[in-house]
């Protein structure tokens, strides 16, 4: 039994040490260049957070963003009409202010040496583990973009998309079921608008009443939160539980048909992500189930590899809303 373990977990050290000498990138990249660089970063996010915890959420689906669209590489931090930023899936994004505070600092401290993106891929990690949520190790080194279009954003899912269209659009980023549901779990912090899902509270199926798979108390919750004709851009919890905290919360609410956006729910309906939502909801108990706060850091390194540039690539950026 303990040589099996034994085995497993070197296996899994190889894999993980595989995967990240693919992607070019490396854990403490800036050790020696700029030792300071986690620490500056970390300091920052704790600031802001302090302030204003949910600034967590706005972190995680920037990375989010930045990764799906010309892989991460700080593209999403472009400021300008013509940029990511300014397509319609990037208007609600936030904490763009935290990632340039922290680049302020490095660039006093070291210039010309901390990227953008690894900034980013940094600072969402913090954001969980300051959320009560797992940490990691972020393998750092990539090189900042130069391009920014604000239509190129094709590529990141729609929460009214069929789970089918969702699973091609992570495949295409070399990323399938587990990476899926685990990275959607994102979801257990952070809010939406009532826009974004209020059609499935009325009228839903055109005879007049909701989406069926919305539970019955949870459908009047939401009804008083967002009436039909009422602000579109009120703010309502991914999580209702615990939207602040990093917990399988999000997962238990699916299954018990509390998940908010459409796209959440779904992933209920299709048996082999429902197998995944069970699991980390608690249905599976013993050695066997997969635990979130293990999954998700795999998942989330996976992620942030994701088309880097590393090497002579691309630049590093001195301020992260414009290409030098
Ligand atoms: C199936 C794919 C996904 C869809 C369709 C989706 C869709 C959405 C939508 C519509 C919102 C609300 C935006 C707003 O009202 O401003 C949202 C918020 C959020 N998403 Fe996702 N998402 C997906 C996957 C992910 C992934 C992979 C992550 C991160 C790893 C993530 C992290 C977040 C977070 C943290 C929030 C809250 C943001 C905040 O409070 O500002 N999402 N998502
Ligand atoms: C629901 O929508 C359908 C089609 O758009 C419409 O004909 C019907 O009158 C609506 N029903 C209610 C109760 O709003
Ligand atoms: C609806 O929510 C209630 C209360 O939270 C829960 O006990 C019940 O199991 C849920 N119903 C379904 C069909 O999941």
């Amino acid at each position: 039994m303990g040589a099996v373990w034994l085995i497993s977990i070197v296996n899994l050290m190889m894999v993980l040490l595989v995967r990240s000498l693919e992607s070019g990138l490396q854990n403490g990249f800036y050790s020696s260049s700029c030792p300071k660089a986690e620490a500056v970063v970390r300091s920052t996010v704790e600031s802001h957070f302090s302030k204003d915890p949910t600034i967590a959420a706005g972190l995680l689906r920037l990375q989010f963003h930045d990764c799906f669209v010309q892989g991460c590489d700080g593209s999403v931090l472009i400021s300008g009409s013509f940029a990511e930023r300014s397509a319609l899936p990037n208007l609600g994004l936030r904490g763009f202010e935290v990632i340039d505070d922290a680049k302020a600092q490095l660039e006093a401290l070291c210039p010309g040496v901390v990227s953008c993106a690894d900034i980013l891929a940094l600072a969402a990690r913090d954001a969980v583990d300051l959320s009560d949520g797992p940490s990691w190790t972020v393998p750092t080194g990539r090189r900042d973009g130069r391009v920014s279009s604000s239509s190129q954003t094709s590529s990141l899912p729609s929460p009214l998309e069929s789970i089918a269209a969702q699973r091609q659009k992570f495949a295409a980023k070399g990323l399938n079921d587990h990476d899926l549901v685990t990275l959607v779990g994102a979801h257990t912090i952070g809010q939406t608008d009532c826009l974004f899902f209020r059609y499935r509270l009325y009228n839903f199926t055109t005879t007049g009443s909701a989406d069926p798979t919305i539970n019955q108390t949870f459908l009047s919750q939401l009804q008083a939160l967002c009436p039909q004709n009422g602000d579109g851009s009120k703010r309502v919890a991914l999580d209702i539980d615990s939207q602040t905290k990093f917990d399988v919360s999000y997962f238990k609410n699916v299954r018990d048909g509390k998940g908010v956006l459409e796209s959440d729910q779904r992933l209920w309906g299709d048996d082999p992500t429902r197998s995944i939502v069970e699991n980390y909801a608690g249905h599976i108990k013993g050695l066997l189930g997969l635990r979130f706060d293990f999954e998700f850091p795999k998942a989330m390194i996976k992620m942030s590899s994701v088309e880097v540039k590393t090497g002579l690539e691309g630049e590093i950026r001195k301020i992260c809303s414009k290409i030098n």
